[in-house]
């Protein structure tokens, strides 16, 4: 069987993120999103909620699973037998750091790394970016699957809130 892991923060996950896992859906015969701690980024929503909010916009494929994992990528792999990671590039501004994952991923375990080209509909997509046009109470509905979009919004208030109340 192949399988493949599509890793990530995924905080929240985007529809970027969810036209690379269709279309890997297709090639693979399980592809497995894994949700991963990226110690550069500070995260909004817990591994389990951005678990949770994965698990609700890809219930319809069937060959797709959710999982999560506090350790490097190449364990996970190779704990789950999974010798292939798919990752997206959305423009040449991911490719030096992905590259330097992709090459130390294969040092280190032999792990393999597959690129694919983001669709152009979604090559200036992040989590980030979204989060940031929400927290200005921007319209983030083409970015996100619908679902999400309260979600972030109640999150975002309350960071907001907090920061207030702790003045
Ligand atoms: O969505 P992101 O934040 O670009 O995903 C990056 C992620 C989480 C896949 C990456 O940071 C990662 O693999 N983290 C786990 C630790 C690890 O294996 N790091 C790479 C070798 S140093």
């Amino acid at each position: 069987m192949n399988r493949v892991v599509c890793p990530g923060s995924f905080d929240p996950i985007t529809f970027g993120h969810l036209d690379i896992i269709e279309r890997a859906s297709r090639l693979f015969d399980e592809v497995v999103i894994a949700v991963l701690v990226n110690q550069t980024k500070s995260s909004l929503f817990t591994v389990e909620e951005r678990m949770e909010m994965i698990r609700e916009v890809t219930a319809g494929y069937k060959n797709v699973k959710v999982d999560s994992w506090s350790g490097l990528l190449v364990d996970y792999c190779e704990t789950n037998e999974i010798p292939v990671i798919v990752k997206g590039l959305r423009a040449v501004t991911d490719f030096d750091y992905e590259l330097q994952m992709s090459q130390i991923n294969l040092q280190l375990k032999g792990i393999e790394t597959l690129f694919m080209s983001t669709a152009p509909a979604h090559s200036f997509l992040s989590s980030s970016l979204v989060k940031e046009i929400a927290s200005y109470d921007g319209d983030v509905s083409s970015y996100i699957p619908e679902p999400l979009v309260g979600r972030l919004r109640e999150r975002l208030a309350l960071v907001k809130s907090t920061r207030v109340n702790q003045g």
